[in-house]
């Protein structure tokens, strides 16, 4: 058995990631700590860093035992990421982003100073924004934002075998053009890191300039509620979810909304 477990939280005034966040933002607590998930069998130990100003969720994976780990979309507070692996004895082997917003990607930098041999990894449809502050939104929030550039970029279906774990990439566009998920093989339950597509109740926003909510639901019936309904479902903000919750009730792209 091994635990998810979510660091505190603040809420932020805005998000780049809800389509309607005010209802998951007021589900929110200011201190979320020590949530757990029970899983029941050799699965990684997931530690969740919430960062302001746009409550975003950055992970850290490790299997149990095991030195390497993976950061998922470090945000705004990579010292806090850094704190945890540090906690833990752990050495970032990778960071993988699900997508190239500014919340997912502010990190990148201050981690890649402290570990320069870790890869930064990214869908090929959304590297360039990492240097592009119109591109990750950033400029629109009156900051410029860039990220080192990604050492590997990835496409549907490739397979990254890192911290030994078996990660399957799944474009998922619609949130962002370029944006992926990462399905982690041979666990059970299944999980996948999700970004900005789905949420608990909710879905990512798709008003930015290469958002598209036919895409969205499209990428979520096709690459998200094809996997198993027990699959955990790791958002980019706010609580996880299941494929099978959301297949259920999900307002905008539940099987009985389809
Ligand atoms: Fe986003």
């Amino acid at each position: 058995m091994v635990y998810l477990t979510r660091s505190s939280g603040v809420l932020g005034l805005t998000d780049f990631g809800f389509r309607v966040g005010e209802a998951n933002l007021r589900g929110c607590t200011k201190l979320r700590k020590e949530r757990f998930i029970h899983m029941e069998t050799a699965t990684p130990q997931i530690q969740t860093i919430v960062s302001m100003p746009f409550d975003e969720n950055s992970y850290v994976l490790s299997l149990p035992g095991q030195s390497e780990c993976l950061v998922i979309d470090p945000g705004f507070d990579p010292q806090q990421i850094e704190s945890v692996i540090a906690e833990n004895q752990l050495l970032p082997v990778a960071i993988l982003c699900t997508h190239g917003h500014a919340d997912h990607i502010a990190g990148n930098g201050y981690l890649k100073d402290r570990w320069p041999s870790c890869p930064l990894v990214i869908g090929k449809g959304d590297a360039s924004k990492l240097s592009d502050p119109e591109g990750n939104l950033s400029a629109g929030y009156g900051f410029n934002l860039v990220s080192p550039l990604a050492d590997q970029t990835v496409k549907d279906g490739d397979l990254l075998e890192l911290a030994g774990l078996k990660l399957r990439v799944r474009e998922t566009p619609g949130h962002s053009c370029g944006h992926v998920v990462f399905v982690i093989e041979g666990c059970q339950p299944p999980i996948v890191l999700g970004g900005d597509v789905l949420f608990a109740g909710s879905i990512g926003r798709t008003d930015f300039p290469d958002g598209s909510f036919d895409d969205l639901k499209k990428s979520i019936h096709e690459k998200l509620f094809t996997l198993p309904d027990e699959t955990v479902v790791l958002s980019g903000h706010g609580p996880s979810t299941t494929v099978g919750e959301e297949k259920r009730s999900n307002p905008f792209v539940g099987i009985e909304c389809a």
